[in-house]
């Protein structure tokens, strides 16, 4: 008997992708609104100069300006950490500098995540050499359970617990980013039928 050429494939595995909302935008808001007045109140006769760390921290940086009052300055820089999102090397290289000099101003550092510190940890060592009047660093989101170093943000919006998020400029292989809740990435596996 001829062994039958059709093929018969058997059901296969595919994983799901979803995003289950832990912060919505309504709360992020309020949050950063408020996080904007305690700066402001800690230094109520400074022009603040914030930098950004591109890319995760585009949408706080630019909501946190807007709801800081006075004079308010704004400057990026990025870099990259090597090993992927979920298992950091702990190596950080700078792939884009400041445009202007900190020397002399009030430096807030905006950051989207705090996480095991090494990215914060390596940039406030670059910032300090160039002699800023003060440096402050603003997370929207910690995570401390992953701290491996000894950095510490000034200003938090939210403490979660040790789940990788997206949205709100956060990503996973650079999707979510414009999401406007952040989220907790949920990788589920279903049986597609064929
Ligand atoms: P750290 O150097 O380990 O503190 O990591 C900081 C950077 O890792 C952040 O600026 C984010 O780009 C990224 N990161 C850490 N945790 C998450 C997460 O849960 N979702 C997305 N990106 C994350
Ligand atoms: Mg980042």
């Amino acid at each position: 008997m001829p062994k039958s050429t059709r093929y018969k494939p058997k059901s296969k595995r595919q994983t799901v992708e979803g995003v289950r909302t832990l912060i919505p935008r309504e709360q992020i808001q309020r949050r950063i609104a408020e996080m904007a007045q305690e700066i402001r109140r800690d230094f109520p006769l400074e022009p603040l100069h914030l930098v950004g760390v591109l890319k995760g921290s585009i949408f706080f940086l630019t909501d946190l300006a807007r709801e800081i009052s006075g004079d308010v300055s704004l400057d990026f820089i990025a870099v990259s950490s090597y090993g992927d999102r979920t298992h950091t090397s702990g190596e950080v290289k700078l792939t884009r500098d400041l445009d202007a000099s900190i020397e002399g101003r009030t430096v807030i550092v905006v950051e989207d995540i705090l996480d095991t510190g090494m990215t914060l940890q390596y940039l406030l060592r670059v910032f300090e050499q160039r002699k800023p009047r003060r440096i402050r660093v603003a997370v929207l989101l910690d995570k401390p359970e992953r701290r491996i170093t000894r950095v510490r943000a000034d200003y938090v919006g939210f403490t979660i617990p040790n789940e990788f998020v997206v949205g709100y400029g956060l990503d996973y292989a650079e999707r979510y980013r414009n999401l406007a809740d952040v989220g907790v990435l949920t990788l589920g596996a279903r049986v597609k039928k064929t």
